[in-house]
């Protein structure tokens, strides 16, 4: 399926035209990055959905995207798989039982400990890492979500604790967490230990390369539509 068909599809104009302003700010962010023009970039996608650059670029430029309302969230990597998940804060009633389908024991046991008041924000901290985590390896709805932990620091800052009971999987992760901005959670997950995380709001309108990553390790940019 081509580009123009894969957004015509999209329901909503207003889903649509946020997921075509995305995919431009990507061709444009990619395009800076691999000196190729924005409209010669061809895309590829995996049995499972997720998106990279054609064969034909003959680039490793790993990238990862993630909507939520008026936000779009592009994760570029320097080196290594990437992986970006972002998500509105947002009352939950269903909490429990979501954490209880898709999260592993040491993370439900996490949720059940903190305070009420912490108790949604540590649900959507972890959900965006383990959604970002998937997101790197390229996996969809079927990866197991429990098969790893994601545990939270007393910042509140998660990390990858074990992949299939292995620490020392776990240890070669990078997450990074943060509110890009006022109601929203959003996670980059690296496969590289301290991996260094540049992140940038991009408004589009702010000179010539607005969204410009700083140095060359893996690196993120947080765009308003
Ligand atoms: C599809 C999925 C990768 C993310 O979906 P999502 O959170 O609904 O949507 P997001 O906006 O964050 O991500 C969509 C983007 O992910 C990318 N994507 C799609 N499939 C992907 C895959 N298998 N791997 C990596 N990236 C993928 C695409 O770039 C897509 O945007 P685009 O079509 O505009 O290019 C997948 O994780 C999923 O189905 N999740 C279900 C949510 C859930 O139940 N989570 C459990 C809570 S822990």
């Amino acid at each position: 399926m081509d580009e123009a068909d894969r957004y015509s599809r999209i329901r909503f104009p207003e889903d649509r035209a946020r997921a075509l302003v995305a995919r431009g700010m990507l061709r444009t962010i990619l395009a800076a990055q691999s000196g190729i023009p924005p409209a010669g970039l061809a895309f590829h996608y995996s049995p499972k959905g997720k998106p990279t650059l054609a064969p034909v670029h003959k680039i490793n430029l790993p990238f990862s995207v993630s909507h939520s309302g008026d936000w779009a969230l592009i994760g570029v990597g320097g080196a290594g798989r990437v992986g970006v998940d972002i998500e509105r804060l947002r009352p939950f009633r269903k909490l429990s039982a979501i954490a209880d389908r898709y999260f592993a024991p040491r993370e439900i046991t996490l949720l059940h400990q903190v305070d009420e008041a912490s108790r949604l924000r540590t649900f959507f901290s972890l959900w965006t890492a383990k959604e970002a985590f998937v997101k790197a390896l390229g996996g969809g709805i079927s990866h197991g979500f429990h098969t790893f932990t994601v545990l939270t620091d007393n910042q509140g800052q998660p990390a990858v604790s074990d992949v299939d009971g292995s620490e020392a999987e776990g240890a070669r992760w990078t997450i990074w967490s943060g509110e890009p901005t006022p109601g929203y959670l959003a996670s980059v997950a690296i496969d590289l230990p301290a991996a260094r995380v540049v992140p940038h709001i991009w408004t589009g309108s702010d000179g010539e390369q607005p969204w410009c990553l700083q140095g060359s390790n893996p690196a993120r940019s947080v765009d308003k539509r």
